[in-house]
């Protein structure tokens, strides 16, 4: 049985660029949030490879995926699933929209994959 996921508003949506991918630590967290146009995307910040913040890598937005800067896989914004190897295992993705002019995040009790939708 999982308890109620918290909600945690993370940072103002307005702040944040077209394609600008930001690293936020919250709650044993660590999340990579997205934006798209006027969409929000948020899932695990750490590759499933080895060590490296996907926030810092590059965003597609055209395929909705962010590339991880040390090897080169890239991780759908929408599935959390990688393309391409070495990276072989989805990070975790985590359910998010803009409410009043906020980034609101919703973090799945023990870290646990949350699905879109
Ligand atoms: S650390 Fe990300 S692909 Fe290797």
């Amino acid at each position: 049985m999982t308890g109620p996921a918290t909600v945690v508003d993370v940072c103002a949506f307005d702040e944040m660029g077209d394609g600008e991918a930001r690293r936020i630590d919250t709650h044993g967290h660590r999340l990579a949030v997205v934006r798209v146009g006027d969409a929000v995307y948020v899932i695990g910040d750490r590759c499933t490879h080895a060590e490296a913040s996907l926030a810092e890598g590059e965003v597609d937005t055209d395929t909705l995926h962010i590339e991880c800067w040390r090897h080169g896989s890239s991780f759908s914004l929408v599935t959390g699933e990688p393309d391409v190897p070495p990276a072989t295992r989805p990070t975790p993705v985590y359910e998010a929209h803009v409410a009043d002019g906020r980034v609101v995040v919703s973090l799945a009790a023990e870290g646990t994959e949350v699905s879109r939708g």
